[in-house]
């Protein structure tokens, strides 16, 4: 049987619109949002998505809201045919691909742009665009902070909006994102929570590839040296999580033994922290549920990981 074509969707009214007529059919809506360049952890969300609901949108958008003027967001890779492609070979493919074409155009007039600080980082508060500039931003102010904000300050406001902008259009009954980015999820969890969406929001496992590198868009930015050189995350991480099922519990030795690790393999650590499950407040000794999260670079590339240890 041939696979089933996604409807392509870019114009926000109509997608939701689609979804509506969904519902009014008695359909759940399943949601994956992305930002294309698809590899095996994304399809693994999409499986996961039909696992609870009866139809599934996965969105491509490359959102400029979440990168910071450093991080140039012209060279992000893309391949939308490709990820569709992708798309129609998992089973049961999914029934939209919501592709818009920019969604901080309101067809306004107004096109000044403005910028102010954070942490001490210039970032854009308004974006200019060919519309009324965008200046509503959503953030939830504690979990932003550590791990993965420290070095990115404006990133998870620019997570937090474009998740509720993409909530507001598609409607959707339950989201899934990947555990790979543990931050990303508890925030919009939390969002979730605090702003009353009708939505269940799921975590999926991360996807690893053979060699235990978890899967990402930035693999292929790596060289081979330097992906050999990264296999010391996933390594050290699993190292300190059996110590810890063996009785160490000491945080700080703990961070010490994956700090070695990766530095002695050629990585260069931006964090390496041991923080609650929930609240991602940094612990110094496993008594509850923790996640134990590393950025590092190796080379040009920044890669994160992670491990829950449930003792
Ligand atoms: O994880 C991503 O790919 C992005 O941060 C997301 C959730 C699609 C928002 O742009």
């Amino acid at each position: 049987m041939a696979a089933k074509q996604p409807l392509i969707i870019s114009d926000r009214n109509q997608m939701r619109k689609w979804s509506r007529m969904m519902r009014s059919q008695g359909k759940t809506v399943g949601f994956v949002p992305t930002m294309g360049f698809l590899h095996e952890g994304h399809l693994s969300l999409v499986r996961e998505a039909h696992r609870h609901t009866d139809v599934v949108v996965v969105s491509i958008y490359v959102n400029p809201g979440q990168f910071s003027p450093t991080e140039d967001l012209s060279v992000y890779p893309s391949d939308f045919d490709g990820d569709v492609r992708k798309l129609m070979a998992v089973p049961g493919s999914v029934d939209v691909v919501f592709h818009p074409h920019n969604l901080y155009d309101y067809e306004g007039t107004n096109k000044k742009k403005s910028t102010s600080m954070i942490n001490n980082v210039v970032v854009l508060s308004c974006i200019e665009q060919k519309g009324m500039g965008h200046e509503t931003w959503v953030r939830v102010e504690n979990l932003e902070k550590g791990l993965c904000g420290k070095s990115r300050p404006i990133f998870f406001r620019g997570v937090a909006t474009v998740v509720t902008k993409l909530f507001n259009i598609v409607d959707p009954d339950v989201a899934v994102f990947g555990k790979k980015d543990y931050q990303q999820w508890r925030i919009i969890q939390r969002m979730v929570r605090d702003l009353d969406f009708p939505i269940e929001v799921v975590g999926s496992a991360i996807i690893r590839d053979s060699d235990g590198l978890a899967m990402s868009s930035r693999n292929v930015r790596l060289s081979p040296k330097e992906r050999e050189q990264a296999l010391s995350i996933n390594k050290s991480l699993l190292g300190a999580k059996s110590a810890a099922a063996n009785g160490q519990i000491d945080c700080n030795k703990l961070k010490n033994f994956v700090i070695q690790a990766i530095t002695e393999a050629g990585g260069r650590i931006d964090y390496a922290e041991i923080v609650d499950q929930e609240s991602l407040e940094v612990v110094e000794s496993i008594e509850a549920p923790v996640v134990f999260c590393v950025a590092a670079w190796f080379g040009k590339v920044r890669l994160i990981d992670n491990t829950e240890i449930n003792l």
